[in-house]
Formats: C-alpha cells, sequence, structure tokens
C-alpha cells in the first residue's frame, strides 16, 4: 500500500513536474524577461479594471513602458535556450523585433497622453491597442 502510494507519487512527479515547473529552468536573463512579461500579463489585467480611473491607469501603463523601453536589451543573442519560448526569428531580424519592441512602447505612450488628458471614454480603445501590440509581438516571435 505504502509502496504504491510511492509510485504513484512519483509517475505523477514526472508527468507534472514539466507543466507546473517549466518555468523553473529559467536563468539569468531568460528568467528576468519572463518575470517582466509575466508583470505586464499583470499589470494588463489590473488595467482593465481601472479604465475608468485615468491617473491609476497611467501609474499601471507607466510600468508597461519602463519594460517597454528596455525589452530589446532582455534579448542577446540566441539566449533561447528551453524553456524559453523565444523563436530564433528574433535575431535572424534583430531591427524588425527592436521595432515591434518600440510599436509597444507607443501604443503604451498613447495610452498614458490620453489618461493624462483625463479622457476616460478613449481609454478602452487605447488599452486595446496596447494588447494588440503584445499580440502582434507574440504572434512573429513567441513560441
Ligand atoms: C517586442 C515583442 C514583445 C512584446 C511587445 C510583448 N511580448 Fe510578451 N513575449 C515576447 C517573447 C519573445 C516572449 C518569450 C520569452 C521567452 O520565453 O524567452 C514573451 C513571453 C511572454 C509571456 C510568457 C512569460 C513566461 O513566463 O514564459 C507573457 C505572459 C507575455 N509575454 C505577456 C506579454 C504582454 C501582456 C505584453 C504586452 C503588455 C507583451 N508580452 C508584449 C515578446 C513580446
Amino acid at each position: 500500500m505504502f509502496y504504491q502510494w510511492i509510485r504513484i507519487a512519483c509517475v505523477s512527479w514526472i508527468f507534472i513536474t514539466p507543466a507546473a515547473f517549466a518555468h523553473e529552468g529559467a536563468t539569468g536573463v531568460v528568467k528576468d524577461r519572463m518575470d517582466r512579461f509575466k508583470e505586464s500579463k499583470e499589470i494588463m489585467k489590473q488595467l482593465k479594471t481601472r479604465l475608468d480611473d485615468p491617473a491609476k491607469a497611467s501609474e499601471l501603463a507607466n510600468r508597461l513602458l519602463d519594460w517597454a523601453q528596455v525589452m530589446p536589451d532582455y534579448f542577446p543573442v540566441n539566449s533561447n535556450p528551453p524553456p524559453s519560448e523565444a523563436l530564433d526569428r528574433i535575431w535572424d531580424e534583430f531591427a524588425a523585433f527592436e521595432q515591434a519592441a518600440r510599436d509597444y512602447e507607443e501604443a503604451t505612450q498613447a495610452f498614458i497622453d490620453v489618461a493624462s488628458q483625463n479622457a476616460a471614454g478613449e481609454l478602452p480603445t487605447a488599452y486595446r491597442a496596447i494588447g494588440q501590440a503584445c499580440k502582434d509581438c507574440h504572434n512573429r516571435y513567441k513560441d
């Protein structure tokens, strides 16, 4: 009975580990950027509920902007060992990748500008533009 339990525990461990701890293997700059991206996702979630509050929305979007400005620095050449989901294409066309980061930065800046004009009515559209910039980059550069 006890051994049976151990066996089940071991087998489940093997199957559960890769999914649950996929990011455990990430180190250095890869782990750093994954953390920043996870944080971005969290900020986007919070931002969605604050579109009627330009001051708070602006504060959140500024955190996205900070990351946008340094993002390409977190992609040194060929830094995509597993479990990274970054595609080789990033380094095949790094200028285009930097442009994608800039497009994202501009969408984030546009959102902040709208927020600073207190134009809450325009925030949902500006928010969608940020989300689209995330998606555009993922479609081309993320597995
Ligand atoms: C210029 C390109 C680019 C932009 C813009 C971008 N991402 Fe990413 N994102 C990537 C790449 C490349 C990866 C894969 C990184 C890796 O696994 O090494 C990634 C990974 C992620 C991940 C997975 C992180 C993990 O733990 O594996 C999340 C979540 C994410 N991005 C969210 C976002 C959100 C939200 C936005 C916009 C607010 C965004 N990203 C904007 C390129 C981008």
